[in-house]
């Protein structure tokens, strides 16, 4: 089975509840009480297997992400403990299934219950983590449903980032904050490649939302001086990616008709094209925004582009398939306002941050069907 998708077992990381309204879920075996109130659990949280060379709990630097069920919640969760962070995850909801999925990759965070449409979760959570970042990438961030749930995708999508920045101010202004901002915002593109300069012209409610929260980080930083970061990233995929994004959605579908489990896919637009990159290396820049002498804002994003149509070119074949005869469209895939074409110029996160990227188009593509195949083979052997 694909290392992505090797459970890793339950682990304790707990520690007591200290403030009223912030719940520590309960995740393992070793403590079995949701919110439990033991002092001890404290003192777990540091000496477990994935802290334990760490140093002493009072050196360590903290980090609050929420989105931590996401795809790119996983990979930056890994990336910060790897760096010796105390990690906690935000978790919606009173028994959000998706923490099990986390804990299939990373061991040793601490979840806490918290929602970007709830201000005072948001102070409560960071009263009790007293974290030194904040990484909010926490969204609706599917496009497509944006345009059904308008509404819902502006207030958590953008007014969630404003009720973050509150809850800084008011709990910590000197916590350093990295905003989720996305290539989405450019849109109907004005200029190839994109780069921070581009203005944008978002062209849907999720775009919308996320120039909303990209403005009101910058707005806070000038205002009130808080440490505070925009990424724009241009689309970054994994074998993590969720089922719904077209990436995922083709190499899945790769994987079944291999498998003689289906035998076509039903898709959009396959002319729109990506500039895709691989989600491992983009949390790296998230990570290196925050560590800068000062906050400013980067395109982060490979400098090619590939189309819908030449994605599935490649996964089809790499498992020895024609896409043609596979791949189906179907209008109820297409969007409302398309965004043609994407494709960013990294050279200030090149220059600034040192960032650079791991893995080509051609690597990423191949890394996700031969995960989904592993993945599907595994699940048909436990049948
Ligand atoms: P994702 O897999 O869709 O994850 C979204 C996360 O947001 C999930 O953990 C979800 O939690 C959480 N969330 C949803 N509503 C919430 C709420 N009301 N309060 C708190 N959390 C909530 O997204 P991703 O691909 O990891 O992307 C991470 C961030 O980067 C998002 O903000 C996205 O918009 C942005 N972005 C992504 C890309 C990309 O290509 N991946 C590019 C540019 C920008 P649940 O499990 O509870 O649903
Ligand atoms: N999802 C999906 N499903 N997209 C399809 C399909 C299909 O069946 N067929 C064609 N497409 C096209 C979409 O119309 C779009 O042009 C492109 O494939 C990519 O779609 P998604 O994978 O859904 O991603 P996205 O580009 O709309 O949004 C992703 O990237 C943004 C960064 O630019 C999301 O991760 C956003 O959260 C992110 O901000």
């Amino acid at each position: 089975m694909h290392a992505e998708f090797m459970a890793e077992g339950m682990r304790c990381n707990q520690k007591a509840r200290r403030h009223p309204k912030t719940t520590i879920i309960g995740t393992t075996a070793e403590v079995n009480a949701w919110g439990s109130s033991n002092p001890c659990c404290r003192r777990v949280s540091v000496m477990n297997s994935a802290n334990k060379d760490q140093p002493s709990e009072k050196t360590l630097k903290k980090a609050l992400i929420t989105g931590i069920t996401g795809q790119d919640g996983t990979y930056l969760s890994q990336l910060l403990m790897d760096k010796g962070y105390k990690v906690y995850g935000l978790v919606r909801g009173q028994n959000n299934p998706r923490i099990a999925w986390v804990q299939q990759f990373v061991k040793g965070i601490e979840f806490v219950e918290g929602d970007l449409l709830d201000q005072s979760s948001l102070i409560a959570a960071l009263e009790y983590c007293e974290p030194d970042e904040v990484y909010n990438l926490g969204a609706m961030s599917f496009v497509a449903l944006s345009f059904k749930q308008a509404h819902l995708t502006g207030e958590i999508t953008g007014l969630g980032v404003v009720r973050m920045l509150e809850a800084i101010r008011t709990v910590n202004p000197k916590i350093r904050f990295y905003q989720a901002s996305s290539s989405e915002m450019f849109g109907k593109v004005r200029e190839t490649p994109q780069n921070e300069q581009t203005p944008f012209h978002p062209r849907s409610p999720y775009g919308v939302a996320k120039v909303y929260g990209h403005y009101i980080t910058m707005n806070y930083r000038e205002s009130y001086d808080i440490f505070a970061c925009s990424g724009i990233l241009f689309n970054h995929e994994s074998p993590r990616r969720g089922l719904e994004f077209v990436t995922r959605k083709i190499t899945t579908a790769v994987a079944r008709i291999k498998l003689g489990l289906e035998s076509e896919v039903y898709l959009g637009n396959l002319d729109a094209s990506r500039d895709w990159g691989y989600a491992k290396d983009y949390v790296e820049a998230m990570y290196l925004m925050l560590q800068q002498p000062a906050p400013d804002d980067y395109v982060v994003a490979t400098g090619e582009t590939h189309t819908v149509r030449e994605f599935c070119e490649i996964a089809f074949s790499h498992a020895g398939l024609k896409w043609e005869e596979h791949v189906k469209t179907d209008p109820r895939f297409l969007r409302p306002a398309e965004v043609d074409l994407l494709v960013g110029d990294c050279s200030k996160a090149q220059k600034n941050l040192g960032w650079k990227r791991s893995c080509n188009f051609e690597e990423l593509v191949t890394m996700m069907v031969d995960s989904d195949i592993k993945l599907h083979e595994a699940q048909l052997a436990t049948v």
